[in-house]
């Protein structure tokens, strides 16, 4: 009987305790912390005692991937996890008095939020979730989470495409706040977060994050100072999709047009090669006007290489015609000396014969010249292989002159055209190229 009135006293104290304290559960914290009614005051105001305590907040910012980047708009699109911590002095309580509660999440209209903003974003307002509840730590701790597809305007600067780096800023402030009131800070540092990113980025597109840094700093607005986090994001395009497309392409015509020195000028195929030539290389310039924007200042590395590419073939068309025209005049040239030469040829071929007699009576006969009129008749047939030889070096000297100089212009034209090539590719190579291996 006195084991069991001992029991039913120890079931009774152990009931008792129970009801004593109740703070196991989370309205009771809520009821602590005077968030169990609608208490306005607590989301409305800075939680500190003292007007003058800054409120530290804390912000974090995963990238999570690099979805777009915009030349014509200069703007970069990508998706990111944003993370944000802040100090309350009224929100906490000490675990051990509620069973150990750490964590409690409440909704995000109930407390003071901090209205940090990007300063590049240029997104829509759909793009943006965030999660509906902010999560207190007994400390005094609140952090939310918010997922964003996030556009931010970015200078974008173009003229080592597509072998260029980008550099863009996401600049987390808040705006209303001055520095006196919100301090911002970062959770982690540069190289946690390029680490992280490489980890969890999953998707980068035509872009390779090198990575990023973060600047802790401060916007001066006029009179008023208002904290900044910067977070720089350091990108580098991928070129080999327009190397293939675009560079090599291009390369292998120039390379055409300076082999096509070697195809023999008479048969008239050099010019419409080259002219052929000259065209692709117009609709691969109709190719790069569809990528870069017309707004960029400076000319792009891939602009001037493009023009330069047509400007060389151009002047060595020009050449070709130059040098076929030099030969078609030469072939007029020699065929009107023939023409007259056989105009003056045709009486005297009556009594004179073949010329080719003429030489072989000349030469047989040296012998027999006893007799003077033999002798006169050689005499003549010697004048006239005379005169056929000379007329024969005549022709050839107005049929050889132009064809020459067009020989001479082609060779010149080649090594000059060949040393400009090798200049230019050099100095492209040097401008441009090169900056994509560092
Ligand atoms: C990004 O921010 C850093 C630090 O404030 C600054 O030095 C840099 O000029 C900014 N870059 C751009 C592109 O705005």
């Amino acid at each position: 009987m006195a084991v069991l009135r001992v029991l039913l006293v120890l079931a009774f104290a152990g009931e008792a305790s129970s009801v004593q304290q109740p703070a196991c559960s989370y309205l009771s914290l809520l009821r602590h912390l005077k968030l169990d009614t609608a208490n306005h005051l607590v989301s409305i105001t800075r939680p500190v005692r003292n007007w003058t305590t800054p409120t530290w907040v804390w912000v974090d910012m995963l990238l999570h991937g690099i979805l777009k980047v915009d030349e014509k708009a200069q703007t970069v699109s990508s998706h990111v996890w944003r993370h944000m911590s802040w100090s309350s002095e009224f929100l906490t309580w000490n675990s051990t008095e509620f069973c150990g509660i750490e964590y409690l999440t409440v909704p995000t209209s109930s407390i003071w939020i901090p209205d940090v903003s990007i300063l590049e974003d240029v997104s829509d307002t759909g793009s943006i979730y965030t999660s509906p509840v902010v999560k207190l730590h007994h400390s005094g701790f609140a952090s939310t989470t918010a997922r964003q597809r996030l556009t931010t305007a970015c200078r974008l600067g173009l003229r080592l495409f597509p072998f260029d780096r980008q550099q863009c800023n996401i600049t987390f402030l808040s705006t209303s706040s001055e520095a006196s009131s919100i301090h911002m800070g970062a959770l982690n540092n540069g190289s946690v977060l390029t680490h992280v990113a490489e980890r969890f980025m999953s998707t980068q597109g035509e872009w390779d994050l090198r990575k990023m840094d973060i600047a802790v700093d401060y916007l001066r607005s006029g009179e008023s100072f208002s904290s900044k986090v910067v977070y720089m994001v350091f990108l580098a395009r991928k070129p080999m999709l327009y190397v293939i497309n675009l560079i090599v392409p291009l390369l292998a015509l120039l390379v055409l047009d300076l082999a096509s020195f070697f195809i023999h000028e008479a048969r008239g195929e050099k010019l419409s090669f080259k002219v052929t030539v000259l065209l692709s290389i117009s609709v691969l310039l109709l190719v790069l006007q569809d990528m870069l924007p017309s707004t960029e200042d400076r000319l792009p590395m891939i602009a001037s290489y493009c023009v330069a590419v047509f400007g060389l073939v151009g002047v060595s068309v020009l050449e070709a015609i130059l040098v076929g025209y030099l030969i078609d005049l030469d072939a007029y040239f020699g065929r009107t000396a023939q023409t007259s030469a056989q105009r003056d040829k045709q009486p005297e071929d009556a009594h004179l014969g073949e010329p080719a007699a003429a030489e072989e009576k000349l030469q047989v006969k040296p012998e027999q010249s006893d007799l003077p009129l033999d002798g006169l008749q050689q005499i003549l047939q010697a004048v006239a292989v005379l005169r056929e030889e000379a007329e024969r070096r005549v022709k050839e000297r107005g049929d050889g002159t132009y064809r020459r100089m067009a020989e001479i212009i082609d060779a010149v034209f080649f090594v000059l055209y060949f040393v400009a090539v090798a200049v230019f590719l050099s100095y492209m190579y040097a401008a441009w190229v090169s900056h994509a291996m560092l």
